[in-house]
């Protein structure tokens, strides 16, 4: 039986749990630093098994020491991005969560594979890597099938044909600078050219850049955690089944795009050893500028960061 920690009880750790247990895919861990909540949130999802009949086990802790012998770790714990407050102004105070986290589940379950959520993502994964050690195919960042989701929502809301039908790919890092790939965008199989203008394909890649943050200008508290939740469980997925799927995800760059040394969205094939490898597509001269540009803008993030981790 699988064993999923989710640290970070809040909105997108709960969704994650109760997805994970709904789609019958692992038994979940929640913890939080506040007392009573992942207790209180797992006892009420178990209650839901009764109404859907699923046999998975939910615990809710504020103890590392329940997270033992995990699969995979999930780490959405830090503070959410308030409107107008920009992805990295969360810097400082979400890397001193992560790496208390990290510290503590990587001891308890040091074969786990870690997926991490917390913003500002890329930094945030790196940090998560450097912590705990693992080798970089076991740290691995949700934001490229968030970021992909987001694109082919507004394709199927623009052309009028069923998501389903809609695969697109993102990468780059989780910011205002994420690449999203207008033309390997297909309605099964028919590049998104055919269906719309350069004006409304530009206009649905702005509104994909900025996805996040009109979701947090209309909640006006907190921020979006439906997609993200259904992203993290897919990428669970994915690995505990060892689905080989090719989905974009915050990975190592180690030479790979002629990139070293970040972490960054980019095409991965997902498995039960985490990233089996990246898959280097031949990028056009723009996209490979703008995804340059995206890595020396998270190298920057990962320079602060570690300045400010040292002033603590
Ligand atoms: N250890 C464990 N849990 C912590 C810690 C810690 N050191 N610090 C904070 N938390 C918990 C909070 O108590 C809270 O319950 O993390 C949870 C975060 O939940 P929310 O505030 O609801 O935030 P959420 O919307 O879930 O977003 C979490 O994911 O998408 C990103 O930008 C988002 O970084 C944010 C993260």
């Amino acid at each position: 039986m699988s064993k999923v920690t989710v640290v970070g009880s809040g909105f997108v750790g709960a969704t994650v749990a109760q997805l994970l247990a709904d789609k019958d895919i692992a038994d979940v861990c929640l913890v939080d630093v506040i007392d009573g909540m992942p207790q209180g949130k797992s006892l009420d999802m178990m209650q839901a098994a009764a109404v859907h009949g699923f046999d998975r086990k939910l615990v809710g802790s504020n103890d590392y020491a329940d997270t033992k012998g995990s699969d995979i770790v999930v780490i959405t714990a830090g503070i959410a991005r308030k409107p107008g407050m920009s992805r990295d102004d969360l810097l400082k105070t979400n890397a001193n969560i992560v790496q208390t986290v990290a510290r503590e589940t990587v001891k308890h379950s040091p074969d786990a594979i870690f997926i991490v959520v917390t913003n500002p993502l890329d930094v945030m994964t790196y940090l998560t890597w450097k912590t705990t050690k693992l080798p970089a195919s076991r740290v691995i960042g949700m934001a490229g099938v968030l970021d992909s989701a987001r694109f082919q929502t507004f394709i199927a809301m623009e052309t009028g044909f069923s998501v389903q039908d809609v695969r697109a790919m993102v990468l780059g890092g989780h910011g205002d600078l994420m690449v999203p790939l207008t033309r390997c965008a297909t309605v099964n199989g028919v590049p998104i050219a055919n269906f719309l203008s350069k004006e409304k394909i530009d206009e649905m890649v702005k509104r994909t850049q900025n996805g996040g943050a009109e979701i947090v200008a209309l909640l006006k508290s907190g921020s979006a955690y439906y997609a993200p939740g259904s992203s993290v469980v897919q990428m669970v997925e994915a690995i505990l089944k060892d689905q080989n799927r090719l989905l974009p995800c915050a990975v190592l760059a180690d030479g790979d795009y002629g990139l070293k040394d970040v972490y960054i969205g980019l095409p991965t094939v997902l498995g039960r050893e985490g990233v089996k490898r990246i898959v280097e597509l031949k990028l056009e001269k723009e996209e490979a500028e703008l995804l340059k540009k995206s890595a020396d803008s998270i190298k920057e993030n990962i320079d602060l960061m570690n300045k400010l981790l040292v002033a603590v």
